[in-house]
């Protein structure tokens, strides 16, 4: 029987993949606008990093974890019954997330030097989380996340967030579809009073709410606001809210990063319930929403600031802030908005054989035009010359070079301009010499590729 792949992952098949690698290629030239730089760190990390820094009490990492074992360890722990025997630095987790990985190498690196310019990186790459799969949620997913360490400023927050409104603007999901909510989550003055606060209220409606929410009480109230339950969703409305409780500081920072993003031209929803699914928040946190085509997953993005996620991971004071989209989600967007365009594979030109006999010739000449930087293909499948023109036309070619015996004996091969379907005879060896003046370049060198159009337009040949 053949094998399927795993449930909640998905293959990145030809188109997908290509949108992808289309996807980081817009990243890495928008965000190197804004300073940033590329950074990738290990696809697991010691379990330590996410549990000190998403937080032990989040469904991430209290449910959601993948762990790793190498062939020694897991035999240890078979043997033992459980993982209890392992050293804290024998266990480790695939990244449910990039954050605390990206602020572990930071702090191991010290890439935030004393009085520096803050570190500005970005990413992107799989992420595990074993959640229930479903329409936008998967076991593998693909994120593109930015970080930047070192800066406390309000500007910080403004310039993240509109750096993530602005890719999804160039990757063309249309502005009316999305919406961004922000909230500001306090800090460790004005938090631990509103935490309080909600875990009273919790407690006030016990018998209204579920089981997970009312065990939310003592371990992580916050995280009641995201409970899926329409009752408890009913009774988190009437809740305390963050904005009614930030202390000073909090407040004007707020203020700031509003007042920031109003001048920018840059709408958002405040939403006091916004709390974000991981525990490293303080300050600013957002979301971006599409409401059109995604069922219940409908956040294709979101971030926030992690003042103190440095010092979780064994570093010294670092401020710092992010974001991270879902690839797969923001495709779906797309698909929604009717937005989604492929690019087929294409090519240049194709070189189509009469006979068998010819193939050296077609092969040396195909070796020669990939040197000199052109997409051509052949048949490798020994096709009729009729179904190497359906092929050439299937792959866009604007010019088939068709080689057969009777020409090749005078040097000669037919050039068809598939637009105009005019033919000419053109010469072979002129033609390869042209190729070989353009090819064995070595990467990044300043040659002008020949363009077919250039080289059958030639009086040379
Ligand atoms: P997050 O909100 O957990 O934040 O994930 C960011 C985005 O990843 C989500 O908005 C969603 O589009 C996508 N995503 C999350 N889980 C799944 C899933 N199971 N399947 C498909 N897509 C998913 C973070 O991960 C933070 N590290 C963001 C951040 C960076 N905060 C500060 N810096």
């Amino acid at each position: 029987m053949p094998y399927n792949a795993p449930e909640g992952t998905a293959d990145m098949l030809p188109a997908a993949a290509r949108l992808w690698r289309q996807t980081t290629d817009t990243a890495a030239k928008l965000f190197s606008t804004y300073g940033y730089e590329p950074i990738d760190t290990p696809l697991f990390e010691l379990t330590e990093v996410f549990t000190r820094g998403i937080g032990e009490a989040t469904d991430v990492v209290g449910k959601e974890m993948f762990v790793v074992r190498s062939g020694e360890n897991y035999k240890r722990a078979l043997a033992a019954g459980d993982d209890s025997g392992l050293k804290s630095k024998q266990k480790l987790s695939l990244r449910p997330e990039g954050t605390a990985g990206v602020v572990r190498a930071v702090v191991q690196h010290n890439l935030v030097e004393q009085g520096a310019a803050p570190a500005k990186l970005f990413y992107a790459g799989p992420m595990f989380r074993a959640e229930r799969p479903q329409k936008g949620r998967l076991r593998q997913f693909h994120q593109i996340g930015a970080e930047c360490l070192g800066s406390t400023e309000p500007t910080a927050d403004a310039e993240m967030i509109i750096m993530l409104m602005r890719f999804f603007e160039r990757m063309g999901v249309p502005a009316k579809s999305m919406q961004l909510l922000i909230n500001s989550m306090g800090d460790e003055h004005c938090r631990p009073a509103y935490r309080e606060s909600v875990r009273q209220y919790i407690l006030d409606h016990e018998g209204e709410m579920c089981e997970e929410c009312r065990r939310r009480a003592d371990t992580n109230p916050l995280r009641a606001f995201d409970c899926k339950n329409e009752t408890c969703a009913h009774v988190m409305a009437g809740a305390p809210k963050i904005t009614d409780h930030l202390c000073d500081d909090c407040r004007e920072h707020y203020e700031a990063v509003k007042s920031l993003l109003d001048a920018a031209g840059i709408k958002y929803i405040e939403d006091p319930t916004l709390v974000r699914g991981l525990d490293y928040y303080t300050r600013t946190v957002f979301e971006v929403q599409v409401t059109e085509g995604m069922g219940s997953q409908s956040a294709i993005g979101g971030g926030g600031r992690y003042d103190k996620l440095a010092e979780a991971v064994g570093g010294r004071p670092t401020p710092g802030l992010g974001f991270a989209l879902g690839f797969e989600r923001m495709v779906l967007a797309l698909e929604a908005a009717g937005a989604l365009s492929d690019t087929p594979k294409r090519v240049d030109g194709y070189i189509a054989c009469v006979d068998d006999s010819v193939r050296p010739t077609a092969f040396d000449l195909l070796c020669a035009a990939r040197d000199a930087g052109l997409t051509v293909e052949m048949d490798h499948q020994g096709k009729s010359l009729k179904s190497q023109f359906k092929m050439a036309d299937k792959l866009g070619a604007r010019h088939v070079f068709v080689l057969g015996p009777d020409e090749l004996a005078q040097g000669k091969a037919r050039v068809r301009n598939m637009a105009s379907h005019e033919e000419r005879l053109v010469d072979i060896a002129a033609a390869r010499k042209l190729l070989a003046h353009f090819g064995g370049q070595p990467m990044g060198a300043a040659s002008t590729p020949v363009s077919l159009d250039e080289l059958f337009s030639s009086e040379n040949l």
